[in-house]
C-alpha cells in the first residue's frame, strides 16, 4: 500500500466504491464533561474540570461544563436524533462524581439512575452502548488527595468501575477503562493545560504510571464482574519526518530515526507496553528514572496491569511530526524531548492548526496490528473542528461543512484501505455527535456532526451528519 498526503492523494483514498466488512460498527462518541451540563444536580460532586473551568484564565471566554450540551436533561431527544443518524453504537463516559461524588465511599444512586436511563434509552432505540468510565472528570476530593500522582487513585478507579458494573453490567457489553491517559498525565499534570492545572514534569510521569495500573486495576474488578469486552482508549499518533509524513517511503536519517523512536515510546508505547506486554521499552525507563525515579513502580505493578485487554480504541486527529534537532531544549512539559525539534508541515489544517494527514490513519492501524496482533482495534474518535455557519435557506436551516465531510471522508477510506491491509478493525465512532465543550478552548471548537446552538440549546444536523447517515445505511463510501 502506498501512502502520501492530502496533495497528493493516491486514488483510493479520493474516490470509488469502499464497502465495508459486514457487521463493522458505526457510531459516534462524546464525553459526560463535554456535553451532560447539570454540573451541580442530582447529587453529583465537583471534579477537577468544575474547579478548573471556574478558575478565571483557565478557558477560553471562561466557559464551563455547567450547562453544556444540557444533555442530562435531553437525552431522550439526543437518543432520537442518533436513530436518525441510523447510529448502531454510541460511546459516552460516565461522570465519576456524578457516581461517586468523592471518588471513594458511597454511591450517589441518583447519579447512576441517569446512566440506566440513558442505557434503556439507547436500547430501545438499537444502539450499543459503549461505556468510558473515565474521560478526565476525576473527583475533586481524589484530587486534593493527590489525584493521579497517588497511588490510591489506581485502586479508587476500580472500585468504582465495579460499582457501575453492579448497576448497567446486565445492559452494557463494551466497556472502556480510560479516555487516552497520556494526554490526561502530560496536559494534566505535565503542561497544565488541562484540569487539574498542575505543571510538573516529574508528576506527569508518575500520573502516567498510576494510570495504566489503574487500567489493570479495573480490568480485573470488569472481569470478574462478567464484562464482556474490555477497552483501553488511547491518543495513538503515528511518529513520522516531516520527509515521512509527505512521502512514507521516504527513508529517515539516523538521527531522525532516533527521534522517531523516541517520541513513540513516550506517546505511545509508556502506555501500551505495559497493559500489552507488560514491560516498559527500555527508553522510556531511562527518561522517568531520570526525572522522577523508579520509586513509583511496585515490584508487582506490571503484572498488575499486563491484563487480557480485548480492544485497543484509536482516537486519531494527526500524525506527530518530529526530527533531530542537536541542541534542542525539551518541551518544558514533556522530560526525554530534548534534541527533538516538533515540526510544522505544510498540509492543509483543521481549525485547532492540526494538520489534516488521513494517510496516517492507515499507517497507524497497520502499525498497531502488525506490533500487537493478539488485540482487537477501532477508531473511538476521530473528526475535525471547523468554523461552522448556519445559513438560512428556504429549505430551513442549514450547515454545508464541506470541509468535515471531507475529513470524515478521507479518513474512513484509510480505515477501509487499513482492513484491506489485514488490520482487525472493529468499528469506527465520530467525535462527536454534538458540538460540546472542547476542554480549554470551551464552546469556540466544534467537532459535531449535530450543530448545537448553546443560548437554545436548538440541534441541527448539519450536511456531515446526513452525508455520515448515508454511510452507515451503505456500510461503506460511495
Ligand atoms: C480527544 C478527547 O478524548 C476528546 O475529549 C476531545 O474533545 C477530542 N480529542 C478533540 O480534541
Amino acid at each position: 500500500m502506498t501512502v502520501t498526503t492530502r496533495g497528493t492523494l493516491p486514488s483510493y483514498l479520493t474516490e470509488g466504491r469502499a464497502v465495508f466488512p459486514e457487521g463493522f460498527i458505526w457510531g459516534a462518541a462524546t464525553a459526560s464533561y463535554q456535553i451532560e451540563g447539570a454540573a451541580r444536580d442530582d447529587g453529583r460532586g465537583p471534579s477537577v474540570w468544575d474547579t478548573f473551568s471556574r478558575t478565571p484564565g483557565k478557558v477560553a471566554s471562561g466557559h464551563t461544563g455547567d450547562v453544556a450540551c444540557d444533555h442530562y436533561y435531553r437525552y431522550a431527544d439526543d437518543v432520537r436524533l442518533m436513530t436518525e443518524l441510523g447510529l448502531g453504537a454510541y460511546r459516552f463516559s460516565v461522570s465519576w462524581p456524578r457516581v461517586q461524588p468523592d471518588g471513594t465511599g458511597p454511591i450517589n444512586p441518583r447519579g447512576l439512575d441517569f446512566y440506566d436511563r440513558l442505557v434503556d434509552e439507547l436500547a430501545g432505540a438499537g444502539i450499543t452502548p459503549y461505556v468510558t468510565l473515565y474521560h478526565w472528570d476525576l473527583p475533586q476530593t481524589l484530587e486534593d488527595r493527590g489525584g493521579w500522582t497517588a497511588r490510591d487513585t489506581a485502586y479508587r478507579l476500580a472500585e468504582y468501575a465495579g460499582a457501575v458494573h453492579a448497576r448497567l453490567g446486565d445492559r452494557v457489553r463494551h466497556w472502556t477503562t480510560l479516555n487516552e491517559p497520556w494526554v490526561q498525565a502530560f496536559l494534566g499534570y505535565g503542561s497544565g493545560v488541562h484540569a487539574p492545572g498542575r505543571q510538573d514534569p516529574a508528576s506527569a510521569l508518575i500520573a502516567s504510571h498510576h494510570f495504566v495500573l489503574g487500567h489493570g486495576l479495573a480490568t480485573q474488578v470488569l472481569r470478574e464482574a462478567g464484562a464482556e469486552e474490555i477497552m483501553l482508549v488511547i491518543n495513538s499518533s503515528p511518529v513520522l519526518t516531516p520527509a515521512q509524513a509527505h512521502d512514507p517511503a521516504a527513508e529517515p536519517s539516523e538521527a531522525d530515526a532516533e527521534a522517531v523512536n523516541r517520541v513513540d515510546c513516550l506517546l505511545n508505547r509508556q502506555i501500551l507496553d505495559p497493559v500489552l506486554r507488560g514491560t516498559y521499552p527500555a527508553e522510556v525507563l531511562e527518561i522517568v528514572e531520570r526525572h522522577a525515579g523508579l520509586g513509583h513502580i511496585h515490584d508487582d505493578d506490571l503484572r498488575e496491569i499486563h491484563q487480557p485487554t480485548d480492544v485497543i480504541g484509536i482516537n486519531y486527529y494527526n500524525p506527530c511530526v518530529v526530527e533531530a534537532s542537536p541542541g534542542e531544549a525539551a518541551v518544558p512539559a514533556w522530560p526525554g524531548t530534548e534534541n527533538i525539534r516538533f515540526a510544522g508541515i505544510d498540509v492543509p489544517k483543521t481549525v485547532m492548526e492540526w494538520p489534516i494527514v488521513p494517510t496516517g490513519l492507515s499507517r497507524l492501524l497497520l502499525r498497531l496490528s502488525n506490533d500487537y496482533p493478539e488485540v482487537g482495534l477501532m477508531v473511538t474518535e476521530n473528526g475535525a473542528a471547523f468554523d461552522d455557519v448556519v445559513t438560512r435557506e428556504e429549505t430551513g436551516e442549514h450547515v454545508h461543512d464541506t470541509d468535515r465531510t471531507a475529513y470524515l471522508d478521507s479518513h474512513l477510506r484509510a480505515v477501509h484501505a487499513a482492513i484491506e491491509g489485514g488490520a482487525d478493525l472493529r468499528g469506527y465512532l465520530v467525535w462527536s455527535f454534538l458540538d460540546n465543550f472542547e476542554w480549554a478552548e470551551g464552546y469556540h471548537r466544534r467537532f459535531g456532526i449535530v450543530h448545537v446552538d448553546f443560548a437554545s440549546q436548538r440541534r441541527l444536523l448539519k450536511d456531515s451528519g446526513k452525508w455520515y447517515a448515508g454511510v452507515i445505511k451503505e456500510n461503506g463510501l460511495a
